[in-house]
């Protein structure tokens, strides 16, 4: 199949993208700035675009003609979004309409990357039919993204997805990397301990969303870990790993930090839709710790 991918530069499109290849499929990379990967193989191309820009989209589209879009971009980093609200609301909500628009004129099977931080992180462990209740601007036009995709005229499927970590194929560290960096420097750093999360390993996060395409399925997925595990205590598993101590991560509650945005407290997610309609079958935390800082 044809396959356009956004945010193939960043953690999670660098993943589907490679998992995509992998399962023979003739994928096309997008990312705002020019090609990160290293990628060789024949069925790869990369196509730079900025999705918010209507023109740049319409040519691509009539190129590509693509049979699936996956739109993982996004002005990812809450406290960006609450910063700059402006930019996020014209990223990831007007962004994902421009997208939608095109993929409509292909009839393509539209995905949507979408996060955890739709929920207001009170109860935990939400299921799909949950109802959201953002506490962030990043939170706020992500939801706005996937009411746009839920009216949609063709297949879609919307993935809401936690925390994701994974050895970088490319580009910048994620949290597992750069508290290992951290640690082997020996440099203070204060991580939350309040919070709970279900940390997601990004290889399982692109087979789950291959296996979506592959099985034609729609609506909300939640693709996520199966272990619920603090910041603080993904950093000391990484640590434990490492064969480390760390003296310098400091655990702190999320109220001392003084975030821009707001998170979730208890923000993990129920993955049992995935387990029965995809076979998701995603690593522990240690088995994912152990891809990412193994050699
Ligand atoms: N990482 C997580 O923990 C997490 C958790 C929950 C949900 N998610 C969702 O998963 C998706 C992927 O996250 P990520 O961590 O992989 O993000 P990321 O590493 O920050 O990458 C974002 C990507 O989006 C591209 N992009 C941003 N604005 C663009 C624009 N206007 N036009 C074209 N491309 C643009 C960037 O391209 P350039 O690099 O070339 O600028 C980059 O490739 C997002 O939708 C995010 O909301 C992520």
């Amino acid at each position: 199949m044809k396959i356009l991918v956004t945010g193939s530069n960043g953690l999670v499109g660098s993943y589907v993208v490679q998992q995509l290849l992998e399962e023979g499929h003739q994928v096309f990379a997008t990312s705002r700035t020019d090609d990160r990967s290293a990628f060789k193989n024949p069925r790869y191309r990369f196509v730079q675009m900025d999705f918010t820009d209507p023109y740049a989209l319409d040519a691509a589209f009539e190129a590509i003609q693509p049979d699936v879009v996956v739109h993982s971009g996004a002005m990812s980093k809450p406290d960006d979004c609450e910063t700059d609200q402006q930019e996020a609301y014209k990223i990831n909500t007007v962004g994902t309409v421009q997208l939608l628009l095109n993929a409509a004129a292909c009839e393509s099977f539209f995905i949507f990357l979408s996060t955890d931080f739709v929920f207001n992180g009170k109860e935990g462990m939400h299921k799909e039919s949950d109802p959201a209740d953002p506490i962030s601007y990043y939170g706020r036009t992500k939801l706005e993204a996937e009411e746009a995709v839920q009216e949609y005229g063709y297949p879609w499927a919307i993935v809401r997805t936690v925390f994701v970590y994974g050895k970088p194929l490319y580009g910048r560290d994620c949290f597992v990397t750069m508290i290992a960096k951290k640690l082997r420097n020996q440099e203070p750093y204060k991580v939350v301990n309040d919070q709970e999360r279900t940390p997601t390993y990004a290889g399982d996060l692109a087979k789950g969303i291959a296996a979506i395409i592959e099985k034609k399925v729609t609506g909300i997925f939640h693709l996520c870990g199966a272990d619920v595990l603090s910041p603080y205590g993904m950093a000391m598993k990484a640590a434990a790993y490492l064969g480390m101590e760390a003296p310098l991560l400091e655990p702190v509650a999320t109220a001392s930090l003084k975030a821009l945005a707001r998170r979730p407290l208890k923000s993990g997610l129920d993955i049992s839709r995935a387990k029965e309609v995809l076979g998701y079958a995603p690593l522990s935390f240690s088995e994912g710790l152990a891809k990412t800082l193994g050699n």
